[in-house]
């Protein structure tokens, strides 16, 4: 499979770069960028251009689109005219509308979308997943997700926070990961009711802390935090209650925590996973092997994806619609003090 990437010089971008290069199941066949000149660099020999068509000439079957938001939607729309598949960062797009036509377009053109949510790869959050589909906690009772940090100290573009480019505050950054990670668990977001408040950093249509209840068609409930305020840094966590114990996924540091028992109030396994050997790496090199390691698995997943294989972990389309949609309407639900419906919209399929 022939992959381009789009925002190849970026931060993000560098790493889907060094995954799609180490992978033998896809080929680089082109990068593009702004710095048509930096992603040269990282390039390994493939063809570096500044000039949307001019790259999409290249033979490819796929994009990877790691550039902000805000521009991502004429992009996405582009690669889908040329019958691509689409691999986009989170998030999606900078609002409701753009996500909408992003997915209508995968869908007029029968190509593939994948959503970016890489933190479903990572190891605690993936060990979080599999207890809770192998039903060693029994039945999911209610779920709790928790994404922060300290807010804009941790920026360095406008687009990162500013609304009209970022599509909002807490909601829309790290806390999108953690309401993909509760769809994740819950199957599906159908409610939502919550409070949205930015009276810390006072950024106009940026939150900086949100809090949510998700519901799934079934009632089964997630209690949500995003946040801007959090001095203590960056952290984010899922715990899944069931029938029969509980699990938890956290990182940074990774860390799991699971208990399981026979009935309730009986007799407790426990198991603890500190994930020694991804804290060494990260001692030892960066936060990045973490990350790479993520978009490696996210990659492979996609490849796969294009190939009409079901039950992956990777994020489709409609996943990240919904995120938006859910980043959207908790602000909502928060000015008329109503729970917002949305319609269940499954998986997505061409
Ligand atoms: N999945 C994650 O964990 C994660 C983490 C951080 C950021 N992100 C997301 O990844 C995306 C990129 O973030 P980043 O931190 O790498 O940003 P960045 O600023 O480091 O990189 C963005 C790159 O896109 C390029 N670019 C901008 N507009 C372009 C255009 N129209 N055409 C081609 N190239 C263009 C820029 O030149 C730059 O090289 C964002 O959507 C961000 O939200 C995801």
């Amino acid at each position: 499979m022939k992959i381009g990437i789009i925002g190849a010089a970026g931060k993000i971008g560098q790493m889907r770069v060094e995954t799609v290069r180490a992978n033998p199941r896809c080929t680089l066949a082109a990068v593009m960028d702004l710095a048509a000149d930096k992603a040269a660099a990282l390039a390994g020999g493939a063809p570096a251009f500044s000039d949307l068509d001019r790259f999409l000439d290249q033979k490819m079957d796929a994009v990877i689109i790691s550039t902000p938001s805000h521009v991502r939607e004429p992009l996405c729309l582009a690669a889908f005219a040329r019958g691509l598949h689409v691999l986009s960062e989170k998030p999606l797009a900078q609002n409701l509308a753009s996500a909408r036509r992003i997915v209508e377009a995968a869908r007029a053109a029968k190509r593939h979308l994948g959503g970016g949510f890489n933190m479903r790869y990572y190891p605690a959050f993936a060990h979080v997943k599999d207890v809770v589909a192998s039903g060693r906690i029994g039945e999911v009772d209610h779920v709790r997700v928790y994404g922060g940090h300290g807010g804009l100290s941790n920026f360095t573009h406008d687009w990162e926070y500013k609304a009209e480019f970022s599509g909002g505050g807490a909601l829309w950054d790290v806390g999108i990961h953690m309401t993909d990670m509760a769809r994740h668990i819950l199957g599906e977001i159908t409610e939502v009711y919550g409070v949205a408040t930015s009276r810390v950093w006072n950024v106009p249509g940026s939150e900086d802390n949100a809090m949510a209840i998700y519901k799934s068609p079934s009632g089964v409930s997630a209690l949500y935090q995003a946040t801007w305020t959090d001095w203590k840094g960056y952290q984010s966590a899922i715990e899944v209650y069931g029938t029969r114990g509980m699990v938890r996924g956290a990182y940074a540091p990774m860390h799991t925590l699971t208990i399981t028992q026979d009935r309730p109030g009986g007799t407790q396994r426990r198991e603890v996973n500190g994930y020694f050997g991804v804290k060494v790496r990260e001692k030892l090199k960066s936060w990045k092997v973490t990350a790479v390691d993520a978009f490696a698995g996210e990659l492979d997943d996609f490849i796969s994806l294009t190939e009409g294989r079901e039950g992956l972990r990777i994020a489709d389309g409609h996943a990240a619609l919904r995120a938006i949609e859910v980043a959207t309407m908790v602000p909502e639900s928060s000015r008329t003090g109503q729970p917002v419906q949305l319609e269940n919209l499954g998986p997505m399929r061409l």
